[in-house]
């Protein structure tokens, strides 16, 4: 299990697709952009990363870019980066896209630290149980990736807060 509350550090949590330009780096936006609004920044730490090496130094999608942009989500500063092995000493919770992504960070994890991998979606609705690829879809893809991850990076933040942050939060005001 990441994180006890009594320790004061950071609880980080890195967003994993498939390329790190369309879905996760959305999510790192979403997450962050929520953070912000509930004054936890100095708790969590959000960050993203893709399996595949195609993007590599790369801004996300201006797909997602326009989307994200027009919810109030700055995600254009982003660059594409590969989960690294360090990676999963570093972060907390290490958060899927689909069951692709999951499998193949799974494969590349220590056994000591696989209980931090899941699904994103496993904090969603319920209406879906992966955020789908948008990659080859039209807008309507990129919109329905950020309703998906509005609604479960919600979820997720309020689960942390339950979990590890609520003695730590900065008093409202
Ligand atoms: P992402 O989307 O995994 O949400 O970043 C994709 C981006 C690029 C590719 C596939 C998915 N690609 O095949 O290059």
């Amino acid at each position: 299990m990441p994180q006890d509350a009594s320790t004061a550090r950071q609880v980080r949590v890195l967003m994993v697709c498939l390329g790190n330009i369309c879905r996760s780096p959305s999510a790192q936006g979403v997450l962050e952009k929520l953070i912000e609004n509930q004054g936890l920044q100095h708790l969590v730490e959000v960050d993203s990363a893709g399996t595949g090496d195609w993007h590599l130094g790369e801004a996300p999608d201006s797909r997602s870019v326009t989307a994200a942009a027009a919810r109030g989500y700055e995600i254009d500063h982003l660059r594409a980066r590969q989960v690294e092995r360090h990676d999963f000493t570093r972060f907390d919770y290490i958060l899927c896209m689909d069951r692709s992504n999951l499998s193949t960070v799974r494969e590349l994890c220590p056994r000591a630290h696989r209980s931090k991998l899941q699904l994103l979606m496993d904090y969603g609705d319920s209406s879906h149980d992966t955020v789908p690829d948008p990659y080859y879809s039209g807008a309507q893809g990129f919109e329905l990736v950020l309703d998906l991850l509005e609604d479960a990076c919600d979820r997720f933040l309020a689960h942390l807060r339950d979990e590890h942050l609520d003695e730590q939060a900065e008093p409202a005001g």
